[in-house]
């Protein structure tokens, strides 16, 4: 029943989260496209940047946008900070259920560390903590008037925390937890400054005082990491569905180049939305494309990976009694009563058909067959991947 209920509340978790990150991202992106669709026009009341038209659902919208403030404070005000807070919530909550909970399976890999469950939790939750101080404290340090070398620091940062997640944690942990960072950077972002040094300007404003200029300043280098580390966050919180990625022996170098890509890709909607021409938004599809297929190419290159004698007769054997204990039509397992995730081995086509899914289960990670149950050995992992790199011959 507990495990039962695990999967329940992390199924409603993750709902939760997907909607608020949703709303949290599609916001921001709204709001960049809105700030570089602004026009200046005649009669505009004053203070006025410019304004914006647009048509959504059946009405039409105007929006105008006053660069310091309004003459008068509007009675309503809408904060968009829930979207940020509801997002990290939720996905803290996420890393409790699925990670705290089943630490032994998901967070703890023997063989990378030897950790106990309470230090394994300690080094994750202090993980968190310490990336908010450093990256707070980067951002107040004298690089902060050179916003590149303080991205470049951070790049850094992020690509060594990653090596060392790699550490300590199960490969799949580790690239969740680079991800979690990320996350937690922007959301203290909100939390911490944008929000904080908005009141303060709205403040000021409705007692009649001048803002100072430098909260806006501040505000601006953080939204704007969080723009270059929206993308790069996503593919880092969906991949654990990806063997291929976390796997990898130097998975960090991928880390790397999902950063590269995500932040060239908002480049391109940055300066395409701003109006730019010719090279300034041609550069960056090509750049990202290189980059993709430089991190398939990567994923192909694995040192730790053997060619091996197989027969075919014990790699059968490997299969039925490792894996079709639970996938199978009828599994064995006492936990299971259908083939988890609809996946069948009983057949060799079966098992041709899914393949490249059982050598990134398999041979590239351990995550099959689940916990380990059968103690299957890396010799018969190898085995099974040469078998089934030569197309799994029958004979
Ligand atoms: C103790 C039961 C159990 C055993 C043994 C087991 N699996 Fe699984 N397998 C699961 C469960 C549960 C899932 C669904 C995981 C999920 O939904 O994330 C799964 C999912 C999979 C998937 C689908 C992953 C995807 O991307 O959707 C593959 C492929 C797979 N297992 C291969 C294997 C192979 C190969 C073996 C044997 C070496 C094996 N499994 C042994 C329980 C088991």
């Amino acid at each position: 029943m507990a495990s039962i209920l695990q999967e329940w509340i992390s199924l409603f978790l993750r709902w939760a989260h997907i909607i608020s990150a949703i709303g949290w991202i599609g916001s921001s992106f709204y709001f960049m496209w809105l700030d570089s669709s602004l026009k200046k026009r005649k009669g505009l009341p004053e203070g006025a940047k410019g304004d914006s038209w647009a048509v959504h659902g059946g009405g039409f919208y105007h929006v105008v946008k006053y660069q310091i403030a309004p003459d008068e404070m509007p009675e309503a005000l809408k904060w968009f900070k829930w979207e940020s807070y509801a997002t990290w919530l939720t996905g803290f909550a996420m890393v409790v259920v699925v990670y705290y909970w089943g630490a032994n399976g998901l967070l703890i890999d023997r063989e990378v560390a030897d950790l106990s469950v309470a230090q394994a939790i300690s080094i994750s939750v202090g993980s968190l903590i310490a990336a908010w101080f450093f990256y707070d404290w980067l951002c107040k340090s004298p690089l902060k008037s050179r916003p590149v070398l303080v991205f470049a620091v951070l790049f850094v940062a992020i690509v060594a925390a990653s090596w060392g997640f790699q550490q300590i944690f199960s490969p799949r942990a580790a690239w969740l937890h680079t991800g979690a960072i990320i996350a937690t950077m922007m959301t203290g972002n909100v939390f911490f400054v944008i929000i904080p040094n908005t009141k303060i300007v709205v403040a000021d404003l409705k007692a009649g005082r001048t803002p100072d200029g430098k909260y806006g300043e501040i505000a601006k280098l953080r939204s704007t990491h969080n723009n270059y580390l929206t993308l790069p966050v996503i593919l880092m919180m969906i991949s654990n569905h990806y063997p291929m990625l976390y796997s990898h022996p130097y998975a960090w170098v991928m880390v790397a180049m999902v950063l590269v890509i995500g932040a060239v890709v908002r480049i391109f909607y940055n300066m395409h939305e701003a109006g730019m021409h010719g090279f300034q938004v041609r550069w960056q599809w090509p750049v990202v494309a290189l980059f993709a297929i430089g991190m398939i190419a990567f994923s192909t290159w694995r040192p730790d990976q053997k060619e091996v004698a197989f027969s075919s007769t014990a790699a059968l054997e490997i299969v039925a009694v490792n894996c079709v204990i639970c996938h199978s039509a009828t599994p064995t397992n006492e936990f299971f009563e259908d083939a988890p995730g609809g996946v069948k081995f009983d057949t060799l086509e079966q098992i041709r058909s899914f393949s490249s899914k059982i050598i990134a289960q398999t041979v590239l990670s351990n995550m099959m067959p689940l916990g380990n149950e059968t103690g299957m050995t890396q010799e018969q992992r190898e085995e099974l991947g040469s078998w089934l790199r030569a197309g799994a011959p029958a004979e």
